[in-house]
């Protein structure tokens, strides 16, 4: 089945198309990204498992980031790599942060409050959602606030290399690539300056410290932990980005459970699993097979690439009924939206945070909004989000 992941309207509602291939087969091949597509929930989490046989792409993730990261690597290394970002995601530390993101969320809330009720139409996207995002990936690195717009507009140009897996027309994909090369390039000199001037003072607790002091990072080339630091930006930003929109769109698109959700907020982290479940954001990703497989009956071989398409499988109808309809009243039923496996998303409770905290502020914050415009969806795939988030009242 041919499929084209950059074409604009796959991307503004790709959902239908998720439904074809999941009726097509366990695994369904797609002559224009050379891939076999996996869109059932079962299906796709049999492969995230089996790490053995289906290993990451790493040259697509050594060349996002410049380097070698906990995304590209197997085990042993990976799971090393990963112990050195662990600590800045532990609960104790999310904890801690709550105050920090929640007085960053109401600072912005507050003047859009004021902005609505003046009767303009407010962006969320570069008025809260994207900076707050960035504000706390910054502090979580441990760089300063004033760096924050230049390292956002780095990492957005840094998914072009990832929009470029999904392009077939080969110019411009290989002009997304250069886009995307040029930004990686400036990320990791502004990771590797970052790094440099730590090691003379590693006093702080903070991502890049941690990277200073480790003996696991200490003996990996610089090109690597730049790349590491350039990766925890890249994945950290846009997807949160884009989960705090689907607060905004859940909310205006869905006035009965709103009123839901603000007459008993103990309902709140149950919002946060169907939104994650119902608008994921890495709606696809991939896998090389090392040696053959069987996937649910359909034989690959070595060498095949395999998408997991992560959002399909988050509305497989023979785990969620109605799987279209988002209800947060549904039974607890874990999704696929951070992954699975030993690649499981390391900043899942952070999200969840972030969206939690949002959910509340907006509920006691903003009258009641409404959607002022139509919302368009971007690539690339992996990180498929609101252009904007434009409301009213
Ligand atoms: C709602 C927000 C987020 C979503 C939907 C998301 C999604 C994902 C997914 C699907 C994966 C698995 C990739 C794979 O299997 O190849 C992943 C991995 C990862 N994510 Fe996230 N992510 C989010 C937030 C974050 C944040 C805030 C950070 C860091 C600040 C982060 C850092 C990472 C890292 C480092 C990995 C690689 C883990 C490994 O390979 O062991 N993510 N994420």
């Amino acid at each position: 089945m041919n499929v084209n992941f950059a074409d604009p309207q796959v991307l503004q509602d790709p959902y239908p198309v998720f439904d074809a291939i999941r009726e097509a087969g366990s695994a369904v091949y797609n002559p224009s990204a050379d891939a076999w597509m996996i869109a059932s929930y079962d299906d796709v989490k049999s492969v995230l498992f089996d790490d053995q046989h289906f290993v990451p792409e790493s040259d697509k993730w050594e060349t996002l980031y410049g380097g070698a990261v906990v995304e590209s690597l197997e085990e042993p290394r990976h799971g090393e790599l990963r112990s050195v970002l662990a600590p800045m995601f532990r609960a104790s530390y999310l904890r801690d942060l709550r105050p920090v993101i929640t007085e960053l969320i109401v600072s912005r809330l507050d003047p859009i409050a004021t902005r609505l009720r003046a009767g303009e139409i407010v962006d969320v996207v570069p008025a809260l959602t994207r900076a707050v995002a960035g504000r706390i990936l910054a502090h979580i690195i441990g760089v300063g606030e004033d760096d924050v717009p230049r390292f956002l507009q780095w990492a957005k140009e840094m998914g072009a290399t990832l929009e470029s897996y999904d392009e077939p027309d080969p110019e411009r994909a290989s002009q997304l690539r250069h886009t995307g090369t040029q930004a990686t390039k400036m990320t990791c000199a502004f990771a590797g300056r970052q790094l440099a001037a730590r090691r003379d003072d590693d006093s702080t607790n903070d991502l890049i410290a941690q990277f200073v002091r480790s003996p696991i990072t200490q003996s990996m080339n610089e090109n690597d932990q730049r790349a590491s630091i350039a990766q925890v930006i890249v994945a950290g930003h846009d997807n949160i980005t884009h989960t705090l929109g689907h607060v905004f769109a859940v909310l205006a698109l869905h006035p009965e459970q709103r009123a839901l959700i603000d007459a008993d907020r103990t309902l709140i982290p149950a919002a946060v699993e169907e939104l994650l479940r119902w608008r994921t954001s890495a709606s696809g990703d991939t896998r090389v097979l090392r040696g053959t497989a069987n996937v649910n009956g359909i034989q690959l071989e070595d060498g095949a690439r395999v998408m997991l398409l992560l959002a399909a499988a988050n509305r497989d109808p023979a785990r969620w009924s109605d799987p279209d309809r988002f209800d947060v009243t549904r039974p607890k039923q874990p999704h696929l939206t951070f992954g699975s496996g030993v690649h499981t998303c390391i900043g899942a409770g952070l999200g969840r945070l972030e969206a939690q905290v949002m959910f509340e502020e907006v509920l006691d914050r903003l009258p009641l909004f409404r959607i002022a415009e139509p919302i368009e969806y971007g690539p690339p795939l992996f990180m498929r989000g609101p252009k904007a988030v434009k409301i009213t009242l």
